[in-house]
């Protein structure tokens, strides 16, 4: 049922990217071919993010995750693919990162491409064609060379701020996430993540017991420093949460350039009782 969505989700896709294409090329693959949205990949892939990112993940893997409804809240347009990727951990298997810099064989994403045995779920792209052996050898040459980024000027002009987060605010999950993710636009200085800074309270339960506030340990992700990890030291119980994170006064979180946030941002997710 889940992908029967997804299917329809696709065929939107590709007829307003149709209408797209009408004067402005958008639409069009680097070679003016329009971007194929089926399984087998477009165009000449090199090992870098930004010819990945074109090739792949926003013709082919965005059209599901993508947006609130993101299949295990990895989210693959441009805007969010990078950080949720690199050091962030799987959310099927969380003692796997999905892209571990230097490390093909242990990324999780390059097993999910390769249908490689011991992975949940299905091969991706789920339901079509696998990627050209040459697409994935460049997304693995990619990772084996440390997983860069795209030149970052255009990251390095945003302000800090929150980029995304997972679970997405108001979002309801079936089961307890094993970790929180919040990404940011620039690296965060690691001496400023303490438990002042990042908290997460329970704001209503079953046993209706007021905010109470939750034992977490926060860390950026080894592999990238944009990449905030909460991990509740114990398994959350269904209720709503809300993450905070400090944005002004003395020790707030900041980038590198001690640029904060400006003011607390704050976001909440629902942990449904189990059916
Ligand atoms: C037709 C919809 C669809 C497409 C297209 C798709 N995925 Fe998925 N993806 C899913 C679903 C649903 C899941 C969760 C169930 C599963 O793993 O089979 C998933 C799970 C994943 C996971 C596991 C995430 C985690 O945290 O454990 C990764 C990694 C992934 N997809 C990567 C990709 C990549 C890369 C592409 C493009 C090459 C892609 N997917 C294309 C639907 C899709």
């Amino acid at each position: 049922m889940q992908i029967e969505r997804h299917r329809t989700w696709a065929a939107l896709l590709l007829l307003s990217g149709a209408a797209g294409c009408a004067g402005n090329g958008k639409g069009l693959d680097q070679n003016g071919q329009p971007i194929s949205a089926g399984g087998t990949s477009s165009g000449p892939i090199t090992a870098d993010f930004q010819s990945i990112q074109d090739n792949v993940f926003t013709p082919i893997c965005s059209k599901c995750h993508i947006g609130a409804s993101a299949p295990e809240g990895l989210q693959l347009d441009a805007a969010h693919s990078y950080n949720l990727l690199v050091g962030a951990p799987s959310n099927e298997q969380p003692n796997l990162l999905r892209v571990k810099p230097g490390d093909p064989d242990s990324s999780y994403m390059a097993r999910k491409i390769e249908g490689a045995s011991g992975i949940d779920g299905g091969q991706m792209p789920l339901g079509e064609a696998p990627l050209a052996q040459t697409t994935i050898d460049a997304i693995r040459q990619w990772i084996t060379n440390g997983a860069p980024n795209a030149p970052a000027a255009a990251a390095a002009a945003q302000a800090f701020a929150v980029q995304t987060m997972a679970p997405l605010d108001k979002a309801t999950v079936r089961a307890a996430p094993a970790r929180i993710l919040v990404t940011f636009t620039h690296a965060v200085d690691a001496s400023l993540v303490n438990d002042t800074t990042v908290t997460l309270e329970r704001v209503a339960g079953e046993a209706d017991a007021g905010t109470q506030a939750m034992l977490i340990t926060a860390a950026l992700a080894p592999a990238n420093s944009a990449v905030l990890l909460i991990t509740p030291n114990s398994a959350l119980d269904p209720g709503v949460y809300r993450v905070t994170l400090r944005g002004g006064g003395g020790g707030a979180l900041a980038d590198m350039n001690a640029a904060t946030l400006g003011a607390n941002t704050s976001f909440e997710f629902t942990v449904e009782p189990a059916r």
